[in-house]
């Protein structure tokens, strides 16, 4: 069992309070009798101990027992460390019950279709993305414009594909942005070209004078945080027109904006130039791969001859599900539950950086990660090795690669992933970070 293997590796230290049988049974999805029963057997075993007042800690005896280990970094030792990595949810809160439920409705239903099904997702889903786009973020979505991919990044590998196979042979990924991306393209014989942010977000005027696929983040920029600027969403669209461009909106927190309604989608603007991509990895978790596609006219047959190609398929009984949360609304349940506790955690973020004048987070109150301007890059990399040595894991602009061409005098930030950590794991992780600021 793997918390009798922790206190018995030495991973959890002597002393180490657990969290409380109710918040660890919430954030693993179990009965919370499930959690004191395993709780008693590892007390009556000697692993642990309940302490009056301190909850239930680890005992000291059983480690004495265990062989002696080699002094380690937590981060090295694996699994004990504070993650606060950008691009996660907390996994923890994943809709069990909900999904578990789903799938037993689906499985019971007699019209499962478990046959080959279209490459291009199953209807039905196709249909409830549609209308949860259209309803939430104002995209123009008809079905069958819809295409269902296992996650935002295949989606871009296949349409990377798609518009080589069109003529296109430049993509134009935003500086900073996500170092993930410029790969897949790079993998689709694309030439990556750098688009600048600025205050306003990406910089259209920086846009190459050829038809391009340029991919942006305008709810949210990644990593700095600002909404693409209206003037520059009109000189996005105004470019595509002009060069035959494509746009693709990559959509991957809209749903999460903490001071008003989310700014609604660009795609509207010219659907036939904006691909609108949307997944479930920051809703539910990135373990689903599940996402969608709004697909323009012109890039459907391209785009469906490139998924042949790769039988691209996401499981039926996968998607089956996701519609079946969709239709009954559990899925806007889930969403408003946790935009509620990635809120709060934003804002304890904010003030504890305040209360030590630490650095402020740029951007709008949005999403799931803050970007903390540190100074230089020199800063950034002493920063994330401090919180290296000391358990934290941090990523920043330098040296998680958001820089397309990384230089000494561009500006270092943190990138702080608020959303990572579980429940109970969220008040050391922020302690933490504070004491590696203070
Ligand atoms: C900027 C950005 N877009 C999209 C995604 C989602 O990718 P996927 O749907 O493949 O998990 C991520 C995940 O980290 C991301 O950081």
């Amino acid at each position: 069992m793997a918390l009798r293997d922790a206190v018995r590796s030495g991973r959890l230290a002597p002393g180490t309070r657990l969290p409380g049988t109710r918040s660890l049974a919430a954030d693993l999805g179990l009965a919370r009798g499930t959690v004191v029963q395993v709780f008693d057997q590892l007390v009556a075993e000697g692993w642990l101990v309940g302490v009056a007042g301190s909850g239930t800690v680890v005992n000291d005896v059983a480690t004495a027992t265990a062989r002696p280990r080699a002094k380690r970094s937590p981060s090295a030792s694996g699994g004990s460390c504070i993650d606060l990595r950008p691009g996660r949810p907390d996994v923890s809160a994943f809709p069990r019950a909900a999904w578990a439920g789903a799938v037993r409705r689906v499985l019971a239903g007699s019209s499962a279709p478990l046959d080959y099904v279209d490459t291009a997702g199953l209807p039905v889903l196709r249909a409830a993305v549609a209308d949860h786009i259209a309803r939430t973020r104002g995209v123009q979505a008809a079905p069958e414009s819809v295409v269902v991919t296992a996650g935002f990044t295949q989606a871009l590998a296949l349409l990377g594909r798609a518009v080589h196979a069109l003529g296109v042979r430049d993509a134009v990924t935003e500086d900073p942005g996500f170092a993930r991306h410029r790969q897949v393209l790079q993998a689709a014989r694309l030439h990556v070209r750098p688009l600048p942010v600025g205050p306003g977000g990406a910089d259209p005027s920086a846009l190459p004078d050829r038809p391009a696929l340029a991919v942006l983040t305008p709810a949210h920029q990644h990593p700095y945080g600002m909404p693409l600027a209206p003037e520059h969403r009109a000189g996005v669209v105004a470019w595509a027109r002009r060069c035959g461009g494509f746009v693709v909106e990559d959509d991957y927190d809209g749903e999460f904006r903490y001071d008003r309604q989310p700014v609604g989608a660009m795609q509207p603007l010219d659907p036939d130039r904006v691909v609108f991509a949307g997944s479930v990895s920051k809703t539910l978790a990135p373990a689903m791969r599940i996402g969608w596609l709004v697909v323009p006219q012109a890039l459907r047959a391209a785009l469906r001859e490139e998924m042949v190609a790769v039988a691209a398929a996401v499981p039926a009984v996968d998607q089956l599900t996701l519609a079946d949360l969709l239709g009954r609304g559990d899925y806007d349940r889930h969403v408003r539950r946790v935009r509620l506790a990635y809120r709060r955690r934003r804002e304890e973020l904010g003030n504890r950086l305040a209360a030590i004048g630490g650095p402020v987070p740029a951007g709008v109150a949005a999403g799931l990660h803050a970007l903390l301007p540190v100074g230089s890059a020199a800063q950034e990399r002493d920063l994330v090795a401090a919180g290296e040595r000391s358990g934290v894991r941090l990523h920043g602009l330098h040296t998680s690669r958001y820089w397309h061409r990384p230089a000494p005098e561009r500006p270092g930030a943190l990138v702080i992933g608020y959303a990572t950590p579980a429940a109970h794991a969220w008040r050391p992780a922020l302690d933490a970070l504070i004491e590696l600021l203070r």
